[in-house]
């Protein structure tokens, strides 16, 4: 078991690495790592994520109380946020939350990542979807990203930002980057005349090989409905919105797929 001290440093790295690497700007973004059922240590408010050092980082209960902080410390606003992810995902031991730019405009265009483009993409967060807008700091954000938790370890904030989780502090900061790549390609691949997406048998073959390698985490992929029906998940849902993660998929959804199907093969 790493020490709490330790722990601290790694939340100060990468920090320092969302600054450095322009996933936030000034004061913003904040990080949490679970010690405990009842006990975790976060960012402060209010302070550049860049420049920290352990005697910054605040320890919180689950509640989000405060159980230790220096003078002059005080836990990030969005703490309840991160508390929501602890308390729905008890696979979970750290959450990322940034402002990446190109994730950031997907998010303030209402555009959430669903284009299967890429395979490392694909296994590592199927699509992206985006949590409605809620003010920062209060209950609005943690019931808006709720809806999410159960298939997706990445969500997009709208009008906001990116908020990431998995099992250690690293492999959340993973995430980020990889919705970041994600996002950036999309955008860069739509102004260069429209990606060429990966085919609907490509990307099952790929949600294939990442059952197979029983990777960790949530994967809408592996409680997509639509998936267990035989048909199009996910990339091919079309939206993204949670509605058929939350089994929102009612008999009704899938017999208009499959109605569209039939239809679209007739008119071939
Ligand atoms: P905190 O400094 O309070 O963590 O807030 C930063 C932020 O990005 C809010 O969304």
């Amino acid at each position: 078991m790493v020490n709490e001290y330790e722990i601290k440093k790694q939340i100060c790295a990468i920090g320092k690495r969302i600054y450095d690497k322009g996933m936030v700007a000034s004061n913003d973004g904040n990080i949490s790592v679970k010690l405990n059922d009842n006990e975790f240590l976060c960012t402060p408010t209010g302070v550049s994520k860049g420049f920290m050092t352990p005697e910054y980082i605040c320890k919180v209960d689950k509640n989000g109380k405060v159980l230790q902080a220096n003078a002059g410390f005080k836990p990030s606003s969005e703490i309840k946020m991160h508390m929501r992810v602890y308390k729905e995902r008890p696979d979970v031991g750290a959450v990322v939350h940034a402002h990446p730019l190109y994730a950031t405009g997907f998010a303030i265009a209402g555009i959430p990542l669903t284009q299967p483009i890429m395979p490392e993409a694909v296994i590592a967060l199927g699509c992206v979807p985006i949590a409605e807008y809620g003010t920062p700091s209060t209950e609005e954000i943690p019931d808006a990203v709720s809806k999410y938790l159960q298939s997706f370890d990445a969500v997009l904030l709208e009008n906001h930002g990116a908020l990431t989780f998995s099992d250690n502090l690293l492999n959340a900061y993973h995430k980020m980057e990889s919705v970041e790549f994600y996002a950036r390609l999309l955008y860069i691949s739509t102004q260069l005349g429209g990606p060429k997406e990966l085919s609907e048998k490509q990307v099952q073959r790929l949600y294939e090989i990442r059952r197979q390698f029983g990777m960790k985490g949530k994967h809408p992929a592996d409680l997509c409905p639509n998936s267990k029906a035989g048909l199009p998940s996910c990339h091919g849902c079309g939206n993204c919105d949670g509605s058929c993660h939350s089994g929102a998929a009612t008999e009704a959804d899938i017999v208009a797929e499959i109605t569209k199907r039939v239809l679209e093969q007739m008119t071939k």
